[in-house]
């Protein structure tokens, strides 16, 4: 998702061409292998000047430091992610994020309690009884595409049950998922893409402005409900508020754990010693998520824009450029000891892969409890395995899922 980002995949073009960093990063070969093409962003242009993440020719600024990343996280002052950083299509703006401190707290007030590790540490057993039923369906054949058999169904049940939403609804969210995100279009063309998720915008705007009403009408105890009859600084959220949170939630809560499980499970099927660790030692599980967040990091980059001038490494930033923060680019970066290895034993491991900041994910308790359980119980059951025989992983750029991530064992 995109405060989260969006991203336009392009290509490297030849060898002679002048160094394009945004083309570099969102090609499909830093989407497989990230970290070599982050290194070369870094070392060659750490605040490169490029067009924008959507494709266009705006003025815009790729950061890639862990150092500037970080900065650019801490202060939003400078670096404001308001509706002019990005555009997906969204009738309101997306709540949080795409509100600037000090109006953010407010809403971090009241939705912060809602994904408390003790209220996620209370859904645990129902994550694993269904984390035990979804593998059910494909342990005895042997084979599984992992993406849609474990990783799209996964976090998409969890969150619909979380929210209170029929499970029958899955298939429109993950087709407006899918238009918002990665709209299946030629990628030089953004500006169909665009109409594709003002259209889906429209479609999300109406489903929401029904499920609000229903749950004003008749409360119940699920999370929906919950932030309908919600107080935020001593009065209810107005609609516009609402439908944007409902947004975000539903791009939010359907990518990025699918993503994220695609990337774990890619790399573990491909290192087969890692994969062995963590059957011996599952008391590794923990580190080895918090390190794979930081080598694989899913959710890429995101957006934010110049709000009062600024100069970093020399480079004169002004009001309205665009600016693209590369997390996963900062994730790689000499801050971490020997940064390119995985080590899930790492300590102090800082990684940026929930961002850093007011905007810090709000789901990162929710996210964290759904892998480990999925990693716990996937390994428990399917200790072994590899890519299918004859695969080539292809993984969409920005936030990278895998387009299929067939499995054996
Ligand atoms: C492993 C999975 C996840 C990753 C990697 C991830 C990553 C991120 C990142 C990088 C940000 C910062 C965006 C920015 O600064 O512009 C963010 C914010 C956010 N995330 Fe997540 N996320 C994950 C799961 C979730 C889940 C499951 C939910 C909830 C259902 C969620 C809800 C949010 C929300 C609401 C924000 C905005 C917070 C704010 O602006 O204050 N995320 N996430």
């Amino acid at each position: 998702m995109s405060g989260y980002g969006t991203g336009t995949p392009t290509s490297t073009g030849s060898p002679e061409d002048a160094f394009d960093p945004m083309g570099v990063l969102f090609s499909m070969e830093a989407a497989a292998d990230p970290l070599p093409h982050y290194a070369a962003i870094r070392d060659r242009c750490p605040v490169a000047q490029t067009r924008s993440m959507m494709g266009d020719a705006a003025d815009n600024w790729l950061l890639s430091t862990y150092e500037d990343v970080m900065w650019a996280l801490r202060h939003p002052e400078v670096f404001s992610s308001s509706p002019d950083a990005v555009n997906i299509g969204q009738e309101h703006n997306l709540i949080p994020l795409q509100v600037d401190p000090p109006d953010h707290a407010k809403y971090r007030r009241t939705l912060d309690p809602e994904f408390s590790p003790k209220r996620m540490a209370a859904l645990e057993d129902d994550v694993r009884a269904l984390v035990g039923e979804i593998i059910d369906r494909f342990v005895a054949n042997g084979s599984c595409d992992f993406h849609e058999d474990f990783a799209t169904p996964m976090p998409s049940t969890v969150f619909l049950r979380l929210m209170g939403m029929p499970q029958s609804d899955l298939p429109q969210f993950l087709e407006w998922r899918d238009n918002t995100i990665r709209p299946d279009l030629d990628p030089n063309d953004p500006d169909s893409a665009q109409k594709i998720r003002e259209a889906t915008g429209k479609a999300i705007t109406k489903y929401f402005e029904n499920a609000i009403a229903l749950r004003r009408a008749t409360p119940d105890d699920n999370l929906l409900s919950r932030i309908v009859h919600a107080q935020v600084d001593g009065r209810s959220f107005t609609d516009d508020e609402l439908l944007g949170i409902c947004h975000l939630m539903l791009l939010a809560g359907l990518d990025t754990v699918t993503a994220t499980l695609d990337c774990m499970i890619a790399y573990l099927a491909q290192h087969p010693d890692q994969r062995q660790l963590l059957v011996d030692h599952p008391e590794l599980i923990d580190g080895a998520i918090e390190e794979m967040l930081r080598t694989e990091t899913p959710v890429t980059v995101v957006a934010r824009v110049v709000k009062q001038e600024h100069v970093m490494r020399g480079c004169a930033l002004k009001p309205g450029d665009g600016v693209t923060i590369g997390i996963g680019a900062a994730n790689g970066d000499a801050e971490f000891v020997d940064p390119h290895k995985v080590d899930f034993r790492r300590e102090g491991n800082r990684h940026l892969a929930f961002g850093a900041g007011p905007h810090r994910c709000l789901g990162s308790h929710l996210a964290r409890m759904e892998l480990r359980i999925a990693l716990e119980e996937f390994h428990r059951r399917i200790p072994e395995y590899s890519i299918a025989d004859g695969t080539t992983l292809m993984y969409s750029p920005a936030i990278r899922q895998t387009f299929g991530l067939p499995l054996q064992w």
